[in-house]
């Protein structure tokens, strides 16, 4: 495919290379745990169909990602383990992690409706994550032990908190009140003299939170010849074990090295992987689908492009935007989607992970959630994965070309396709004639064959020739220069000056080096 003069701008994309010979974790958390419970209302401190739908999504994500060999979970807190040596995506952080983020995300709206049966889910849920790097078992060992007490923890305290509430009909500030400073043994008495309830007795899950471990198992698989042969593959399970006792570790999750029981837990801190982004650049967050040509052939996707599909990615790209005000314009086509930061932003810390995992988990929930008022009549089949990267840009003039350099890739791309479906369709050609057609042609004998099928190229849409670009309005009552959440959505030209100019605070003034905002 012909490339564009745009293309220098790949320069500015890194690596994200994690560290080799390092245990790759990535940890998400879902933001609205206790939001859930509240809209939905779901009765505290636990409620197992919920759990349910953690588990299971994190099973989608396991099974998906054959190379993690371990969950651990609590309370819409993951932990998902790489296997140590893995080579996926050259380990690079920012696609194992927004891959396995945005999975969790749409496969909970789909488990939802398995496990939470008549209760409609009111929102798409948002996970956010990162990375860390263990450089021994030990220290992996440490980690997922430190996980698991912080489960007891926050188990222990919420069922008594809910327990009080409950048994002795007082309010949840009061509750409060009487479990502030209080010690584990001094939580357990309470709920076993005023509550009634032995600790010890209550479900192993709330307890100990949820292990799911890849086992390989042996199955029969039918050969070409139609001989059984006998095939090793790996299956996920789950257990409810204490990551305390050395059994776990020894005979199940087999280490290389032995490992021991630690205390000191606060070193694990450091293994938390942080980027922040340089700040006073152009933050560029671009996602693209997983798979998507496989996916748009599962649900009948309409050739070369589908409104439906169009439609749905913007939706999801605006539910993004509305959470944040910061994201100044964003630019889709086919399967990927751009946001723009703005240069002076403080969002989410510039933490690149956070920022990433934050966008790619709301816009694949946002697009799972409402895949069924778009697509009424195919059911979603598996559930849609993005990953993320991020890219910064020193100066608006190369953060321009970025722009240009995707809405040419969506010329040249739409045009080809255009080209290549009306031989199929139109024209009785095979894919392969087609495709020999159109090698080596450039633009002007693409419209030229097109115009045997009395098509003019720039009849087509402009949604499909320009790609979608929602931008923040600029609020027109406000004095003080702030941005409304009013988004507007337009299929311009982006790569001329006109929309630009006509726009001129979406991109801003280059502020001097001496208005560090030393004070804000
Ligand atoms: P990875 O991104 O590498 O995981 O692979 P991918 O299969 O998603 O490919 P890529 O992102 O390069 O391209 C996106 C693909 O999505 C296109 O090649 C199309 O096959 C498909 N796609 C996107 N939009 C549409 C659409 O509107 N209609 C149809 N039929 N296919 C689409
Ligand atoms: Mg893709």
């Amino acid at each position: 495919m012909a490339k564009s003069r745009f293309e220098y701008v790949r320069a500015f994309e890194n690596e994200d290379k994690l560290d080799p010979r390092h245990w790759i974790v990535i940890a998400l958390n879902c933001l609205q745990y206790k939001k859930i419970f509240e809209v939905h209302n779901l009765l505290l401190p636990n409620d197992i169909n919920l759990t349910d739908v953690f588990e299971a999504s994190a099973s989608c994500v396991m099974n998906d990602f054959k190379e993690i060999s371990l969950c651990y979970g609590y309370k819409g807190q993951f932990s998902f383990v790489f296997q140590k040596n893995t080579g996926l995506y050259k380990r690079r952080g920012s696609k194992l992690l927004t891959n396995i983020c945005s999975l969790m995300s749409s496969s909970f709206i789909s488990n939802w409706c398995v496990h939470m049966k008549s209760l409609a889910l009111e929102f798409g849920p948002t996970f956010e994550g990162n990375i860390y790097l263990f450089p021994d078992d030990q220290a992996l060992r440490d980690y997922l032990t430190n996980c698991q007490l912080q489960c007891h923890h926050s188990n222990l305290s919420t069922t008594v908190h809910a327990a009080l509430i409950k048994e002795t009909k007082i309010s949840s500030d009061e509750a409060l009140q009487i479990l502030k400073g209080t010690s584990e043994g001094e939580k357990n008495e309470i709920l076993f003299t005023k509550c009634n309830i032995n600790y010890n007795k209550e479900p192993e899950v709330f307890k100990k939170g949820t292990v799911l471990v890849r086992a390989p198992c042996k199955v029969d698989v039918k050969a070409p010849n139609g001989s059984i042969v006998q095939r090793t593959q790996s299956k996920v399970t789950k257990i409810h074990t204490d990551f305390v006792k050395n059994s776990f570790w020894s005979d199940v999750f087999q280490l290389n090295s032995g490992t021991m029981v630690n205390s000191k837990y606060s070193y694990l801190k450091e293994m938390e992987t942080k980027t922040n982004l340089l700040p006073h650049c152009w933050i560029i967050v671009r996602i693209d689908g997983k798979g998507f040509h496989k996916f748009s052939e599962r649900h009948n996707f309409k050739k070369p492009n589908d409104f439906r599909s169009i439609e749905l990615m913007n939706i999801s790209a605006k539910a993004v935007m509305l959470t944040y005000p910061d994201i100044v314009l964003s630019y889709g086509q086919s399967d990927e989607y751009s946001f723009v930061i703005n240069r002076y932003s403080k969002i989410l810390e510039r933490h690149d992970y956070k920022i990433m995992s934050n966008i790619v988990s709301i816009f694949a929930s946002t697009y799972a959630y409402n895949w069924s008022n778009l697509f009424p009549d195919e059911s979603l089949q598996v559930s849609p994965a993005f990953d993320g990267r991020t890219v910064l840009y020193p100066n608006n003039s190369c953060l321009r070309d970025y722009l240009s350099w995707r809405q040419a890739d969506c010329h040249i791309n739409n045009m080809y396709n255009t080209i290549f479906w009306t031989l199929v369709q139109k024209g009785n050609c095979s894919r392969q004639s087609a495709e020999e057609r159109l090698r080596g042609t450039f633009s002007k004998d693409k419209r030229s064959l097109l115009l045997e099928y009395n098509c003019e190229y720039d009849d087509e849409p402009e949604i499909l020739r320009k790609g979608t670009i929602l931008y923040r309005m600029q609020n027109s009552t406000s004095k003080d220069d702030t941005l409304s959440e009013c988004i507007n959505v337009c299929h311009n030209d982006i790569i001329g000056e006109e929309f630009w100019k006509e726009r001129p605070w979406i991109l801003g003034e280059e502020r001097g080096a001496r208005t560090v905002d030393l004070d804000e």
